[in-house]
This record gives structure tokens, sequence and C-alpha cells, in this order.
């Protein structure tokens, strides 16, 4: 079998070049990283778990209409893409208080804020993915107004869903956060999400108990990883041979 060639090693996956121009074959390894690179660890099973869930959540996201760059899973850890420009930010959906902005605003965690927050960083690991202003990101061109707008509009849709889908399965989703890339249809260049949908990506918390099911195990030393996104892949009706998760009815008097 002739070797892919390799196009990008990120934290945790891996790109090579896909068997179609515009395609990229997406593999998800099973490094775990933290706090920019400075906690890391090999978490076997992880990259399975991400690569199915990804491929869950972009799969409902294409189908109810908000474009994604998820075209088919391959087979275990990777996927087919649709090759795009990844849009130099990191778009942040906030429904609770946690992290970094539970610090930064003097929050307690859990803290439901008064609507949905959309925040944007930029991609920078050596600066640490530094929040940046709507200001900052059209001065300096990394992004236009017209993207903004979009970029705001999709990713309320994709909490929409994310909250709506989890919420059916016992689980609150308290942030997340989304890449969006570039397609060019002839002239017309639109945005689309592109990287992964994963508990990699999201805080999400029991809606009963508050157990954390997703990186903040990982983060906090919370126990095991895997069982968390097994557990959320479980309830999702994700993983093969497993019953999903119906939430309780509530009987109203
Ligand atoms: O995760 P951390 O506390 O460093 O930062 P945050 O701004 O509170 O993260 C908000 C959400 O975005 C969390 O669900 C993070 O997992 C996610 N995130 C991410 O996936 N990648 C980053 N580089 C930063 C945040």
């Amino acid at each position: 079998m002739a070797r892919r060639k390799k196009l990008y090693e990120g934290k945790a996956k891996i790109l090579y070049e896909g068997p179609e121009p515009g395609t990229i074959v997406q593999y998800f390894k099973d490094d775990a990283t933290a706090f920019n690179a400075e906690k890391r660890d090999v978490i076997e099973g992880k990259g399975v778990l991400n690569n199915r869930l990804s491929e869950f959540f972009m799969t409902g996201l294409n189908t109810i209409g908000v474009p994604t760059h998820f075209m088919k899973r391959l087979n275990m850890r990777e996927q087919l893409v649709r090759q795009v420009d990844i849009v130099p930010l990191e778009i942040i959906v906030r429904n609770y208080a946690a992290g970094t902005l539970a610090k930064r605003l003097g929050l307690e965690e859990g803290t439901a804020l008064p609507r949905p927050i959309v925040e944007f960083c930029l991609k920078n690991d050596d600066l640490g993915d530094p929040l940046v202003a709507e200001e900052h990101i059209i001065a300096f061109n990394w992004a236009s107004q017209q993207d903004l707008d979009d970029m705001v509009a999709l990713a309320l849709r994709v909490n929409d869903f994310l909250s709506g889908v989890m919420y059916g399965v016992g689980i609150r989703v308290a942030d997340f956060k989304i890449e969006v890339g570039r397609v060019y249809d002839g002239d017309y260049q639109r945005l689309i999400i592109a990287d992964e949908i994963s508990p990699d990506s999201c805080r999400l918390w029991d809606i009963e108990t508050g157990q954390k099911l997703d990186k903040d195990v990982f983060r906090r030393d919370l126990g095991s990883l895997t069982d968390a996104y097994t557990e959320v892949a479980r309830r999702l009706g994700v993983l093969p041979n497993a019953a999903p998760h119906y939430t309780k009815p509530t009987l109203i008097n």
C-alpha cells in the first residue's frame, strides 16, 4: 500500500492527504494534553471513542443543515473530511461558567450564564491561545465582519443541537470549542465546521449528579478518562452493542 503523505500532526490528531483532491484523512491519536501540553499522557482507546463521537455529532449537524467537513468514517481511528482553510480562531460557546471564564470573572463554576456567550481565541500555542475581541479579529484580518456573523450563527446552532442531544441523555453542555474552515464553490466561499466535536473539546456534566464526563477528568485527575468518554458514547448509543440511555419521564401533577 502506498504510504500516505502526512500533512500535519497536532496534539490529538494527524492529518493525511486524502484519496481525492480536496479530501483529508483525519486520524485520532490516543494522546491527551492539557494546560497547553504541559500535562500529557497516552490514554488507550481515547482516539477510537473521539472518532466515533465526532462522527456522531458531525453527522447529526450535517443532517439538520449545519455544514461540517465530515464525509465518512473510514475505520476505528480515521475519518474522511473535506479539506478546508482553517480560520485561525477557536470559537468557544458557554452556557455555564467554568474554566477560564470562571477564573477571569470570578464566577463560581457551574453558574448558569444569562444567555449563551460566544468567545474567540487566537489559535496560537506559543501564546496559549489568547482571548481576542472582534476588534482584533477584524483589524488583523483573521476573519471578516461577515465571517464573524457567520461564525456566531454557526456556533449558536451547534450549541442548540449539542445541548438538545445531550439533554436527551441526561448530560449538560457547560461549554465547548469549535473550529471552522473556508470552502470555495467557484468564486463563492462559505464557512463550515471543521476539526472535531468530542469530549476533548466540551465540558459535559451529568445533569443529576454533576459528574464530569469530559477532558476535565484528565486535567484534574478525577479518574478514568476512557470510562467517562465510554459513558457518553454508551448513553448516545454510539458504541456498538451498548443500550442507549433514556432519561426518566417527569410526571407533572
Ligand atoms: O479548557 P480551559 O479551562 O483551558 O479553557 P476554557 O476557555 O475554559 O475552555 C472552554 C471550552 O473550550 C472547554 O470545553 C475546553 O475543553 C474547550 N477548549 C478546547 O477544546 N481547546 C482549547 N485550546 C481551549 C478550550
